[in-house]
């Protein structure tokens, strides 16, 4: 008897995606695997580091941890459903400018986590972004670059 398999549509980025998938499957893996959205990184696999970090109805979520039958129905923002018309978006712009890159695994994932909270709330308390970034807190140059797109989204 084979495995159940369910298919699943899911607005990915702005397309309208159908695809099939197993009770197990994780949002992670139909993104990496099913979708071929390898920007959106697995790390820890059990929802410790964030680097899988994709936006679902607009809230920040672990894809390894979410699994995609949730999506069901859903709106998933990957990092590359970032920018508009060849443009970085400008939390993507402030995190080059300030090199908040580290070794770039995990960048993925820190930028739909600001993303997430700078359009929930523009101008977020300090202790705000820290939360957001807390899979790696003792790092500063995704703060550093929080404040930047802080300062330029008022302008
Ligand atoms: S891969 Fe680490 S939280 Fe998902």
């Amino acid at each position: 008897m084979g495995a159940r398999v369910e298919r699943v549509k899911m607005n990915v980025n702005g397309i309208d995606r159908e695809v099939e998938v197993e009770p197990w499957m994780s949002l992670n893996f139909v993104l990496r695997e099913k979708l071929s959205l390898t920007g959106t990184k697995k790390g820890c696999d059990t929802g410790g580091c964030g680097a899988c970090t994709v936006l679902l109805g607009g809230e920040a979520v672990y894809s390894c941890m979410t699994y995609a039958m949730k999506a069901d129905g859903g709106r998933v923002t990957t990092i590359e459903g970032l920018g508009s018309d060849g443009n970085l978006d400008l939390i993507q712009v402030a995190y080059a400018e300030h090199y908040a890159l580290q070794c770039g695994y995990c960048t993925p994932g820190f930028i739909m986590s600001t993303k997430a909270l700078f359009d929930a709330n523009p101008d977020p308390h300090s202790s705000e972004t820290s939360a957001a970034v807390r899979a790696t807190r003792r790092y500063s140059r995704p703060r550093s670059s929080m404040k930047q797109k802080k300062r330029k989204g008022r302008a």
